[in-house]
């Protein structure tokens, strides 16, 4: 049982990075081997819809991507973990999750090698803003929660927190027990 948890903030020991590190601890709990990715330290560039992984199942573009789509196949469960940037996810998570076009085929189905691996993985969402209501944050739910329903992932739920400051949310315990409750949830069978 492996767990990944993608980092989409670049402010790393920030917010989204305190509580998805919150979630790793709880998967660890419950069985899981975890592994952590800051997609700001990967070079990864926007999807360029060149359609060329249509057939062969394999991006063109040859960045950091590659070796996190090989990551992604072996995960059993994946934890993004963002905070809103105007309204929308980060940059860094954008350019990630539009890569993940290299999983399907031209009818967006599983490429048929993928399928195995792809099927039930579990997938959730953290999201930190700085606007007391929490519900601004949906939009990126919004992605996460239809890219799991159309492809048939396990949708394990999503966090959303308030909090601005820099680490601020270390000192909200509720915010952190719901992390952590998360990740346990990607690590079960
Ligand atoms: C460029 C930028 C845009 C932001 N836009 C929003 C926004 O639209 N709504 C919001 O509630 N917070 C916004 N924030 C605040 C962050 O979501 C907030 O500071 C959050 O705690 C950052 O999380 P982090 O510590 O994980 O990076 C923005 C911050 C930055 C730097």
């Amino acid at each position: 049982m492996k767990v990944l948890g993608i980092l989409g903030s670049p402010r790393v020991g920030g917010n989204s990075d305190i509580l998805l590190d919150q979630a790793l601890a709880g998967a660890k709990e419950a069985g899981a081997e975890v592994e952590k990715i800051i997609l700001c330290q990967k070079k990864i560039t926007g999807c360029l819809n060149c359609e060329k992984c249509n057939e062969t199942g394999v991006c063109v573009i040859k960045d950091d991507m590659l070796e996190i789509h090989k990551k992604l196949l072996e995960a059993n469960g994946i934890i993004h973990s963002v905070p809103v940037y105007f309204w929308a996810m980060t940059s860094q998570m954008k350019a990630y999750l539009d890569r993940w076009c290299a999983f399907f085929d031209a009818e967006w189905r599983w490429h048929k090698a993928y399928y195995p691996k792809m099927k039930g993985k579990r997938i959730g969402v953290i999201t930190v803003c700085g606007d007391s209501n929490v519900s601004t944050a949906d939009p990126i739910v919004h992605s996460f929660k239809s890219t799991a329903d159309f492809s048939k992932l396990k949708w394990v739920g999503a966090v959303q927190i308030s909090a601005a400051a820099r680490g601020e949310v270390a000192k909200n315990e509720k915010a952190k027990k719901e992390a952590y409750e998360l990740g346990k949830k990607a690590a079960s069978s």
